[in-house]
């Protein structure tokens, strides 16, 4: 595996790769890697020629009181994964020189951001299409491997894709679970123990509303609720949002009679965590 710091070594890399011909995967990371990134690295792994694995911590996509500065970083740990995942090369850009002052091109992503964590957390999603678009860019891929733990990262995945013309495969990868069905995140390290025990019902309340649409409920409302009233009695964290919305479109649906999207932020005194579980009202 090799270690690319530098922009332009990157670019140069892709450009003599895709002139080459060879099927280029890739993986963007914030880095601090557990099962849920490595996972995407070996699949990535077993459908190309290259592999490549990018880790920027992305200003951009955090809001003025989110976590940033505190981020968890392990550069040495995340190296020794990546290599054991099969990725040849581990990108790190400089953030001086992924984002030179002033930058004189803003995007933002005006559908599929009216909800979830696009509404709780405004300017993320721009952010996020942003700091990908220039990734794409620097390393030319044919597919990118993302997590189902962030669906509405892929939904605005997959309309930045289509809307720009990337000539790219989108690959969305099921969440990677802890045995009690924590959704692994770099977040759970911010968790007390008391904290981490309550989490599972996040988890579980999602299954839980699974079981009532297969049991025949139709009604969101009612799912929502029972949802809601699971966290509250059986965690200390505050809920930021529960919704259920269509999916890849994330819009409201009044009657679940197709594929939708159960999904839930909930606050704890240092973390915020988000889930969701994705299914058929068949
Ligand atoms: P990060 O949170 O580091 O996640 C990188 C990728 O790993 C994302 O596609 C995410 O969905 C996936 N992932 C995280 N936890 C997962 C889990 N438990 N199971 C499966 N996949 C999981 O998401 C980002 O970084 C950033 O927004 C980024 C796309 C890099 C843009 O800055």
């Amino acid at each position: 595996m090799e270690v690319i710091y530098s922009i332009e070594l990157m670019q140069q890399k892709s450009d003599e790769w895709v002139r080459k011909n060879k099927r280029i995967g890739f993986v963007a990371t914030m880095g601090f890697f557990h099962e849920g990134h490595t996972h995407l690295m070996k699949e990535a792994r077993q459908q190309n020629d290259i592999v490549i694995t990018s880790i920027f911590v992305n200003p951009l996509q955090f809001g003025p009181h989110e976590d940033y500065d505190r981020y968890p970083r392990d550069e040495r740990h995340d190296t020794l994964l990546a290599e054991q995942a099969g990725v040849d090369i581990l990108f790190l850009p400089d953030v001086e020189e992924m984002y030179p002052r002033p930058m004189q091109v803003s995007m933002s992503i005006t559908d599929r951001v009216n909800v979830l964590c696009g509404k709780s957390r405004p300017g993320h999603f721009d952010g996020v299409i942003t700091v990908l678009t220039k990734l794409f860019n620097m390393t030319r891929p044919n597919r990118v491997y993302f997590g189902m733990k962030d669906a509405q990262q892929v939904a605005v995945v997959d309309a930045l894709i289509r809307n720009l013309n990337f000539p790219i495969e989108l690959i969305g990868l099921p969440t990677i679970r802890e045995v009690d069905g924590l959704a692994k995140s770099s977040r759970n390290v911010f968790l007390s123990s008391v904290e981490r025990d309550e989490a599972i019902w996040i988890f579980k309340s999602l299954k839980e509303a699974r079981q009532l649409v297969v049991d025949g409920e139709k009604n969101p409302a009612i799912i929502v609720k029972e949802v809601a009233d699971t966290i509250t009695r059986r965690t200390s964290g505050k809920i930021d949002y529960v919704e259920l919305l269509s999916y890849p479109h994330l819009t409201p649906v009044s009657v679940i009679e197709q594929q939708v999207i159960v999904a839930v932020a909930v606050q704890f005194e240092h973390t915020r965590l988000i889930d969701n579980l994705l299914f058929d009202a068949s």
